[in-house]
């Protein structure tokens, strides 16, 4: 067995060993060089001496540039005292030195004068082109070093797709130039709700944050180089509270609100308050004209030929009182509120492809019935959805988020690890044909109660990497037990990174009577049980 996350499709694995010995000397194709200088960072904090660069022949680890291999495809061979790492695509190859990385587990050791490693042979692709993580940086803004982490985190595990959550009701997270206010007041508020979901708790620290568009660009570079596509979303129409907050005329009623501390209901309603949560006005011109705007200025930013617009959990009540929203209905021919809620992603769509991207939308942007099938759905309700089945049916693309799966930040109690590692498109309905128009999965961590990076990383390790191996290792090569072993390996190399995770006990807990009463604690009292679990479980195991 080798202890390679995600596990490799084919590798013959010998009795043998294979030493690196400090200093070594390593070689790499010319348009391999960034992967080459990556692995010698590497090989250079783990080792006594640095490794050193030469030709092929004196090498003793070789970066080669083969034809005919897929985007992400490598090969990687450890025997006769050389590591020979093949790939058509700098991408390929860097998922190969991310194996050999772990193979050699250099990320544990420091100042070694050599590191052993088994020696294999494998030949490894990934399974879905598609393999996510969103980070909502709305609800609590996380600094460009703690996205950095996480980008580094998801090289490791060959994570291909780094999904942006940059606005939402509390707060808008990235300059738009032509919309100063969106920052000066939307990124914003004045505190914010502790404790969980039916709490109406806040603490007093006023809360803010924005990456500049310099800040973006870094970060999207940073990504590109360890072969992480950045997709950002903007949410609308709904999830726009920190819009109107700097601008009001964007929503049908015009009036003063700020940017709420609160994270659903329970504090407006125990106030009376019923109007908290709006959407855009979606029958003025001036609503598509911002849009616009903000679209022009992010589509400079990110490359990538994705770009999401959110188009979840819409309330329509204003919709319905609105002269220009029904005006909207009525000029083309909708049937109503559902029908205008599709009409306006379909609009924005014609747009955003007029940019060269593909739309995507939650999967309540189907709700209309008349969505464009180019928009690709990301499913994600924790409820069936049969218009995501008829999408797929009809030729539409998907990437599959399921609540119970893919929702980091739920609790372990409710959602254990394997919940994440035993998911199959198959149990959504989705059939072997149907599987074409997957183009992959994608791990969510919505931060409403997650205010800082330890149970940042315990609500995402090691979901992360049971995501990752869905993402790349078919169904057939996948074994819970085997993944745990493999985990339990990892787990070494996370320690030494100073990355915290959830705890095996934690994780992967036991008793229905106490996975519901912790599941109820999570939601009626407090979300910090996890973390401080995981902290207590790793002082009794002498870690800290
Ligand atoms: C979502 O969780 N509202 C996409
Ligand atoms: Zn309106």
């Amino acid at each position: 067995m080798i202890n390679v996350i995600p596990k490799p499709v084919d590798a013959i694995c010998s009795d043998d060993n294979l030493t690196i010995a400090a200093g070594c000397a390593i070689f790499a194709d010319a348009e391999f060089v960034f992967a080459r200088d990556f692995l010698i960072q590497k090989l250079s904090a783990a080792m006594a001496k640095p490794p050193v660069t030469a030709n092929a022949s004196k090498a003793y680890i070789l970066l080669q540039k083969v034809g005919g291999y897929a985007d992400e495809e490598y090969s990687l061979t450890a025997k006769d005292g050389k590591v020979c790492i093949k790939a058509s695509s700098e991408k390929g190859i860097l998922w190969g030195v991310q194996t050999f990385r772990q193979l050699l587990g250099c990320d544990a050791a420091c100042g070694a004068d050599s590191l052993t490693m088994p020696c294999v042979t494998i030949a490894d692709k990934p399974r879905f082109n598609w393999r996510g993580m969103m980070l909502d940086c709305s609800r609590h803004f996380f600094d460009k070093s703690t996205i950095k982490r996480m980008l580094d985190m998801m090289s490791v595990f060959k994570m291909n797709v780094f999904h942006w959550h940059l606005t939402d009701d509390q707060g808008w997270r990235i300059e738009i130039k032509k919309y100063p206010l969106l920052t000066e007041i939307g990124s914003k508020r004045s505190k914010s709700g502790i404790n969980g979901w039916k709490r109406t708790d806040h603490d007093n620290t006023p809360h803010e944050g924005f990456y500049s568009q310099q800040d973006i660009k870094e970060i999207v570079s940073y990504a590109d180089k360890l072969g992480i596509m950045i997709v950002p979303e903007i949410d609308m129409p709904a999830h726009f509270a920190a819009a109107f907050a700097a601008y009001p005329w964007l929503a049908c009623r015009e009036i003063k609100t700020e940017v709420p501390w609160y994270f659903g209901g329970a504090y407006p309603l125990s106030i009376g308050r019923k109007d908290w949560n709006r959407s855009a006005c979606v029958g003025k011109e001036t609503t598509f004209k911002f849009i616009y705007d903000v679209i022009d200025e992010v589509s400079e930013l990110f490359p990538a030929p994705y770009f999401h617009i959110g188009g979840d959990e819409v309330p329509t009540e204003e919709w319905v009182k609105c002269p220009h929203c029904q005006k909207a209905i009525k000029d083309n021919n909708l049937k109503g509120e559902k029908e205008l809620h599709s009409f306006f992603i379909n609009k924005v769509n014609e747009y955003v492809k007029s940019k060269g991207k593909r739309l995507i939308g939650w999967n309540e942007v189907l709700h209309g019935k008349i969505l464009d099938r180019s928009v690709v759905v990301q499913y994600w309700t924790p409820q069936k959805d049969s218009n995501v089945k008829t999408h797929i049916a009809s030729g539409g693309d998907v990437i599959l988020s399921k609540h119970q799966s893919f929702y980091f930040d739920m609790c372990y109690a409710q959602y254990p690890l394997k919940n994440t590692y035993s998911f199959e498109p198959k149990k959504l309905g989705i059939s072997a044909d149907g599987e074409s128009r997957v183009l992959g999965v994608e791990g969510e961590l919505w931060t409403e109660f997650i205010a800082d990076v330890d149970k940042l990383d315990v609500n995402t390790y090691p979901r992360m990497q049971a995501a990752a191996e869905v993402g790349w290792t078919n169904k057939e090569g996948r074994d819970f037990d085997d993944f745990l072993q493999r985990w339990e390996y990892n787990k070494k190399l996370l320690d030494a990174m100073g990355i915290l995770y959830a705890e095996d006990a934690v994780s992967m807990p036991k008793g229905l009577v106490k996975r519901a009463k912790d599941v109820k604690m999570w939601f009626d009292i407090d979300q910090q049980f996890e973390v401080l679990r995981t902290k207590q479980l790793r002082k009794a195991h002498g870690k800290d």
